[in-house]
């Protein structure tokens, strides 16, 4: 049985409890990190620690753990999870109060992580993309917080699935934000494009490793808004995350993207972040 961390504890899953006063239960007030492991090494973790850093002074939260803290805390669970690739998810609720919308002048922290395999497709299961819709983004303005009050993003997805997709791609005012679990590139004439941080996105470790990738390898990219019209036009689409990593739309409400097909730039930069993942597995500790 897989071991999960809850706050100081490492227990087999089905010994982890927590208070049904906990505000993360109540309100669904915390916030939450996924972050993928290769060979045990934990990916771009300092990137997920300042994320998470930020989501917590966003809703006015401390963070419990030093980063020293973290690292000793993340590396004990993957060592006791297995030799394989890892999702780890963790996070942070503002912990058991009594219901009250205001925030506890001392709140007690619940902490909770786990591991659970991870195997993102390979490129082979790739080549024919995936199917997308687009919908209205109808989420908040502060869509930068990684905050584990999901609901509409489970709603928009199940859109998906329902649609016989795989994602929702947003639309607010207009203009292509991300995807209900993901962020959003586009190729237009040769040229990565992804919309800028800002409240309307969550910043994407790994959409910010991809625009590293093709700065590093002189492909053009940048940072700008994506009209709908321009996302429906585009030559290439794609969603990544650190469950899906780089995954290309070839469907977008039902026409196809581009001819259809996986398209070049994806392949290029799908082969730059497998490189990246297979350097940080035989890397020293
Ligand atoms: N979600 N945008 C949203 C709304 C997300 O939920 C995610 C990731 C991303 C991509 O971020 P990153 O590259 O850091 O994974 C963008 C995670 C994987 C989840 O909720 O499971």
């Amino acid at each position: 049985m897989a071991i999960v961390y809850l706050n100081g504890q490492f227990v087999p899953e089905d010994q982890a409890h927590v208070s049904v006063l906990d505000r993360g239960f109540i309100f669904g007030d915390g916030v939450y990190e996924v972050i993928p492991v290769y060979g045990a090494r934990l990916f771009r973790l300092d990137e997920h620690i300042d994320r998470l850093d930020n989501s917590l002074n966003a809703i006015r939260l401390t963070n419990p753990l030093t980063r020293p803290q973290w690292k000793n805390l993340l590396t004990t669970l993957v060592e006791q999870n297995g030799t394989g690739d890892l999702a780890v998810y963790l996070q942070i609720t503002r912990g058991v109060a009594k219901r009250d919308h205001a925030l506890p002048s001392e709140p007690k922290h619940t902490v909770f992580a786990m591991a659970n395999p991870l195997s993102p497709p390979n490129k082979a299961e790739l080549l024919n993309g995936v199917a997308a819709i687009t919908h209205d983004d109808y989420r908040w303005k502060n869509c930068h917080i990684k905050s584990i009050s999901l609901l509409p993003n489970i709603l928009l997805r199940q859109q998906a699935i329902d649609a016989g997709a795989l994602e929702t791609i947003l639309i607010r005012d207009e203009e292509a934000t991300e995807g209900a679990a993901s962020n959003l590139f586009i190729v237009n004439n040769g040229t990565i494009i992804t919309p800028p941080k800002g409240q309307f996105l969550l910043p994407g470790i790994t959409r910010d490793l991809i625009l590293e990738l093709a700065q590093k390898n002189n492909l053009a990219h940048q940072e700008a808004s994506i009209s709908a019209t321009q996302l429906q036009q585009a030559q290439e689409v794609w969603l990544t995350s650190s469950m899906k990593e780089i995954l290309p739309v070839t469907r977008l409400d039902d026409a196809p993207v581009g001819d259809g097909k996986a398209g070049p730039v994806w392949s290029t930069m799908f082969d730059l972040y497998q490189d990246f993942k297979q350097q940080l597995r035989t890397q020293s500790a």
